[in-house]
């Protein structure tokens, strides 16, 4: 028979009265259990003697109710494998109704109004549900191609760092981070993406939204003002929102975000928000003549910049870009990065290069929110840094993305020419397709969500009224019968959205 395993007792409490012997309270509580569900058919119940240590009584009583209980069937025994709840009840129609809590709470909010909540968590409520996001069929963003992650070699790193863990491995870390780990980011740093830093500066987070928040926390009071990108990343968006800082927009065009008018708008803003080597989700590049107008002017105005270079890695037509950091001399630059695209998002691993007077405020800020990332993880990915693995899947993925682009803007030159204006294809794993003006994007990814598709809108990046309407179209996590297939699932999602 199949048992369900053993699983945990709810509390049992015993009265020390006379008038209701012990073996009996005992008979009594297992029924109540049982039948009201809170013991499922086919759960292991603990042993006698382990029960009567438990509760710290003789073995006597306990042996009583069970022996009773399994007379009337409530309990039943199997040679080797203990005793377990019974599979068929036998006053099974005594079972209470499962209270839904869902309905407990409409009846108290329909009594009492809508609960007390600060401004920030009402701002969160907000935002609009997101279909799209609810399957991880051809398109969706920021997917890479996990069947081809290198799960052998990856799967034989956390076996090594497993089998006989050191201490470091299972106890409390850093909250900055394993100490190899950040040393292996900072070198990486360095070679590649041109970031000036020590290993110290450099603190490990679970991902490029938990560097957000914690740079928020840091740097913004509630009102302060922050200019972000427009269109822009949500994400960044929510981060802000959620330390009640004022969001102002700044356009961005075929170089980027328009420093120009950050200058003119944004004189007294304390932070600016930015993706310069790959702008999400228009995808350009910002130019040099515009980075150093911005690091001139928050070098002037005592502003902090929020470098996000999230997926810096892949870039197909031109050589990858220093960042932003890499040209800053007032420590004025927050640079986070992320493993989320290279490696695969669940793993939940990103950083943050913090200018070095403010480390302290960094690692205080990330104890306070969850103390530190899991030491496992840090370790085999250092491993997989160190051992050449990791420079290795990314020259292989950048190939297979460069195909898997092709595929996708030939699908669209071939089957949605007249629908979709292709921008942003020479780096990163998503494209945009621009959609005839006028078109409703978010109908468009309803409908397309329907069909297994997940395709973002681009007006769900703006925070005033969208100028353009399109779709940001992922293409790392999808195959090419995948793309093609999806593509004539969104031509036709494109023309019912017309029809409607
Ligand atoms: C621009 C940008 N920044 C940050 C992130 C968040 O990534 P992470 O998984 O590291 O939190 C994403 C994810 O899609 C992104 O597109």
């Amino acid at each position: 028979m199949k048992r369900t395993p053993a699983s945990y007792l709810p509390p049992i409490t015993l009265q020390d009265r006379e008038e209701i012997p012990i073996y009996r309270q005992l008979y009594d509580w297992f029924r109540r259990a049982i039948t009201g569900g809170q013991l499922r058919p086919g759960q292991r119940v603990p042993s006698t003697r382990n029960l009567a240590t438990e509760l710290k009584i003789s073995r006597m009583p306990v042996l009583g109710a069970f022996e009773q209980l399994l007379a009337e069937g409530y309990l039943e025994t199997f040679v080797g494998s203990g005793t377990c709840v019974a599979r068929s009840i036998p006053d099974d129609t005594l079972r209470r109704p499962v209270v839904n809590a869902r309905n407990v709470l409409h009846e108290i909010v329909k009594k009492r109004g809508p609960r007390r909540l600060s401004r920030r968590g009402v701002a969160l409520t907000h935002l609009p549900a997101q279909s799209w996001l609810d399957n991880l069929g051809a398109f969706r963003v920021s997917l890479p191609a996990l069947d081809h992650f290198p799960i052998d070699v990856w799967s034989k790193l956390v076996a090594r760092h497993s089998r006989r863990p050191p201490k470091g491995i299972m106890a409390y870390g850093d909250a900055m981070g394993y100490q190899p780990f950040r040393e292996a980011i900072a070198d990486y740093l360095g070679a590649v993406r041109g970031v000036r830093c020590e290993a110290s500066q450099i603190l490990v987070t679970t991902g490029s939204q938990q560097a957000l928040q914690i740079s928020a926390q840091v740097l913004l009071n509630p009102k302060d003002r922050v200019c972000i990108e427009e269109p822009g990343y949500p994400g960044a968006r929510q981060a802000f929102i959620t330390v009640g800082a004022q969001l102002i927009p700044v356009r961005v065009d075929r170089d980027g975000m328009n420093v120009r008018e950050i200058v003119r708008r944004g004189r007294d803003a304390h932070a600016v928000y930015v993706t310069p080597s790959h702008q999400y989700p228009i995808g350009v590049t910002m130019s040099a003549a515009r980075r150093m107008l911005l690091l001139n002017w928050a070098a002037r105005s005592g502003a902090w910049i929020i470098e996000d270079d999230y997926d810096s890695e892949y870039r197909f037509g031109s050589r990858p870009i220093a960042s932003l950091q890499g040209l800053d001399t007032d420590e004025r630059v927050i640079y986070i990065g992320t493993f989320s695209k290279v490696m695969f998002p669940a793993l939940r691993l990103g950083y943050v290069v913090v200018p070095k007077d403010l480390v302290r405020a960094f690692a205080a800020a990330r104890d306070a929110a969850d103390i530190f990332s899991s030491t496992l993880y840090q370790a085999v990915l250092t491993d997989f840094l160190r051992e050449g693995h990791f420079a290795r899947h990314i020259r292989r993925m950048r190939m297979l993305y460069l195909d898997r682009r092709k595929t996708l803007t030939n699908a669209i030159d071939s089957q949605m020419k007249d629908m979709l204006e292709v921008i942003g294809a020479e780096a990163g794993m998503h494209l945009v397709g621009l959609l005839p003006r006028g078109a409703n994007d978010v109908a468009v990814s309803r409908m397309a969500a329907q069909r297994g598709i997940s395709a973002i809108p681009l007006s769900a990046c703006y925070l005033t009224l969208p100028t353009r309407s399109g779709l940001i179209l992922g293409y790392g996590g999808a195959n090419s019968h995948q793309i093609r297939d999806g593509i004539s699932k969104l031509r036709m999602s494109v023309q019912r959205s017309g029809e409607r």
